[in-house]
């Protein structure tokens, strides 16, 4: 039977009761504002497991000052529904409140894989995200935990949580959904004008071109990078923050491809911060 679940504690005494029935659960972290990105990984994680839990929450420890909290969208009866069609059975919303209430003072921190990239642009942020995740975890007791490729850094941060924390937890990463354009779906898409929702699309063509590029036998990073920041300047009113080419694992940049390297890039249409990422086996 689906329920919204709200207090901690009371997802806490469920997590138990499946634990103690040997249910396998599968966690999707989120947000919330779903989309099909989202709706992926529900319906993955009901593929998998008995139990599905879906999080809904806007973790304020994630945000800097300067950020988007407060016009981060908040549509919760949508997401309800949405949730309960892909396959959850359990929304868990608690209020930040009930989450950290007042005394809470611990922070988890995941150090070299978070230096770079959004850890850099964005301080504080994958601490944010690490305690968080913990702490959902622990409320939730996850057999399976389901997160996207499209914050490709976030996932490695987890699925280091995960290990160093020894975890019982598999972790899932599953493809980054599209738009019919090759955006990538995202919660802030919504922020975009008309004009420079057209143009976001050049942020994915920069990425295929650059996959392209490695595939058909080049092997350093400098000239796909050149080629990549030229076509994503193209975008008028765009602004970079970082591209990067980048040891999959390590998301150290490197000079020489080979292995599995990360394409990311992070760009400001306006006042839109959008990332994307690829992920290329160099042959
Ligand atoms: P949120 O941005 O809501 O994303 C929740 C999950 O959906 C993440 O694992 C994210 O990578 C995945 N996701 C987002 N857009 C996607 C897309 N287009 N295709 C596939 N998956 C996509 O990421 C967070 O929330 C938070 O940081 C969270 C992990 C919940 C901690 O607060």
């Amino acid at each position: 039977m689906f329920r919204v679940i709200r207090p901690p504690a009371a997802m806490a005494k469920a997590a138990a009761g499946w634990q103690r029935k040997r249910r396998s659960v599968g966690v999707v972290p989120t947000m919330g504002a779903l989309h099909e990105g989202h709706l992926s990984l529900i319906r993955a994680a009901r593929a998998d497991n008995d139990i599905v839990v879906v999080t809904v929450f806007v973790n304020p420890l994630q945000f800097g000052p300067q950020e988007d909290l407060r016009r981060y969208p908040k549509p919760f009866a949508r997401d309800v529904k949405l949730a309960r069609a892909a396959g959850a059975d359990v929304v868990f919303a608690p209020s930040a409140g009930q989450l950290y209430p007042g005394g809470f003072q611990t922070r988890v921190e995941v150090s070299e894989v978070t230096r770079r990239w959004e850890g850099a642009s964005r301080p504080g942020h994958f601490r944010g995200v690490a305690t968080v995740v913990a702490l959902l975890f622990e409320l939730t007791r996850p057999t399976r935990a389901y997160v996207g490729q499209k914050d490709y850094q976030q996932v490695l941060v987890i699925d280091h949580l995960i290990r160093d924390l020894r975890l019982p937890v598999t972790l899932r990463m599953l493809p980054t959904v599209r738009e019919d354009d090759g955006l990538a779906m995202s919660s802030r898409n919504a922020y975009l004008s008309p004009t420079q929702r057209r143009q976001a699309a050049g942020l994915w063509r920069a990425l295929d071109q650059a996959r392209a590029r490695i595939r058909t036998g080049e092997r350093h990073a400098a000239p796909v990078l050149d080629q990549l920041r030229r076509a994503v300047s193209e975008i008028p009113g765009s602004r970079i923050d970082y591209v990067a080419v980048a040891d999959a694992r390590t998301l150290e940049p490197v000079w020489r491809l080979r292995g599995r390297v990360a394409v990311l890039l992070a760009v400001w249409l306006g006042t839109t911060r959008l990332i994307d990422n690829i992920l290329v086996d160099v042959p």
